[in-house]
């Protein structure tokens, strides 16, 4: 990953006075555009718990939503940040469960990187013993999205062999982990030595380069004939052949398009070998269903805890480089996650 310090200098930030910092989004911009505000402390209001926040994932979707470029627009100016862990620092009335110290991790849409978030306490979930803030502030979108994918839109079991692209990025290591935990074998692919080494310690068996390798010709190969499972959240010029890699009754999973690019996949190749491309939307069916989504999180945390799931520890960058965070989200610069810490 690129040192933030050397270009910090770079970062257009701007103080405002008042003493909770928060980063702000005033236009729908490049990272750059961010500036840094400070407000008065929060308080819980009514059904709110505030969270003295530790550590604030960053997401690949938090840069589309920066840029404007993510389906739905999020209304300006608005405080990105999906994910926290953090300590519960005060409680609204109506709240039951939750007491000011708590170490919990939450799930908050938007106002992550900050200092404070308010959320509701159906988002905010204990974290386990032993479970740090980083871990906690990381696990929820990446974790949860992999989850679903293999255990709720599809249904991957023992010994099937799984394809994960982007597998050294946070939805793509996760896919490996959380496929290994079902006894899955996993071809992890991977653009960058660092990356392909995080797909290994997440439980590959093997990893390709798709920038020396042909990601089709290589996964028949290591698989004996074709995979049962794709986990695509890149899209780009690698969906085509990822398809193409799949045995007859493969299921190819979409989880994004990192890559930019939506591809467009040949339909004669799903018809003849009875396979079948499925949507994967974590998000919607996250609101559409929450107390499903709270068992599949507790789940995840509780996997966590018990050692089922290794999630790697973030690392941890200042609030203020923000900026430039999110340029090497953009830039294919990350493995695994980072942090912002307030
Ligand atoms: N479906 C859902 O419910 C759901 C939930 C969460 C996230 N997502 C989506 O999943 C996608 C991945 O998210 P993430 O958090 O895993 O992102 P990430 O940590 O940045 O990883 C994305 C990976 O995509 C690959 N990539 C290829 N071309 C790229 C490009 N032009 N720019 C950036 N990355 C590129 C990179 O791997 P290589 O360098 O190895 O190619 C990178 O490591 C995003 O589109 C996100 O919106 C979907």
């Amino acid at each position: 990953m690129a040192t933030f310090g050397a270009r910090r200098a770079r970062c257009s930030l701007v103080r405002i006075g008042g003493p909770m910092r928060r980063v702000v989004c005033r236009e729908f911009a490049p990272p750059t555009a961010l500036e840094i505000e400070e407000v008065p402390d929060l308080q819980a209001g009514a059904g709110q718990v505030v969270i003295d926040v530790e550590a604030a994932g960053v997401n690949f979707v938090d840069a589309l939503f920066v840029r404007g470029k993510y389906q739905i627009k999020p209304q300006l100016p608005f405080t990105p940040g999906g994910e926290v862990g953090g300590v519960v620092s005060s409680v609204g009335d109506g709240v039951n469960g939750f007491t000011s110290g708590d170490r919990v991790s939450a799930s908050c849409w938007m106002g992550g990187y900050a200092r404070q978030v308010a959320v509701g306490p159906s988002n905010t979930y204990r974290l386990p013993e032993g479970v740090s803030f980083g871990v906690g502030a990381t696990v929820m979108q990446s974790y949860a999205t992999a989850v679903f994918a293999l255990t709720h839109r599809s249904n991957v079991t023992a010994g099937e062999w799984v394809l994960v692209l982007g597998a050294g990025g946070g939805v793509g290591r996760a896919c490996v982990d959380a496929a290994r935990s079902l006894g899955a074998r996993i071809i992890g692919v991977g653009s960058s030595e660092d990356k392909r080494t995080a797909a290994m310690e997440a439980g590959a068996e093997a990893t390709i380069d798709p920038t020396t390798e042909d990601v089709k010709v290589r996964a028949r190969e290591i698989s004996g004939g074709g995979v049962d499972v794709v986990c695509d959240p890149v899209g780009g010029d690698l969906a085509e052949p990822a398809l193409r890699a799949m045995r007859v009754g493969g299921r190819f999973l979409v989880l994004g398009f990192a890559a930019g690019e939506i591809p467009r996949l040949p339909l004669n190749q799903i018809l003849l070998s009875n396979r079948a491309v499925i949507g994967v939307d974590w998000g919607a069916w996250s609101m559409q269903n929450p107390d499903e989504n709270r068992t599949l999180i507790e789940g995840v945390f509780a996997d966590v805890g018990a050692g089922k799931l290794h999630p790697t520890e973030p690392q941890e960058v200042p609030l203020e480089n923000v900026s430039d965070v999110l340029s090497d989200i953009e830039n294919r610069r990350v493995t695994g996650k980072v942090v912002l810490v307030p």
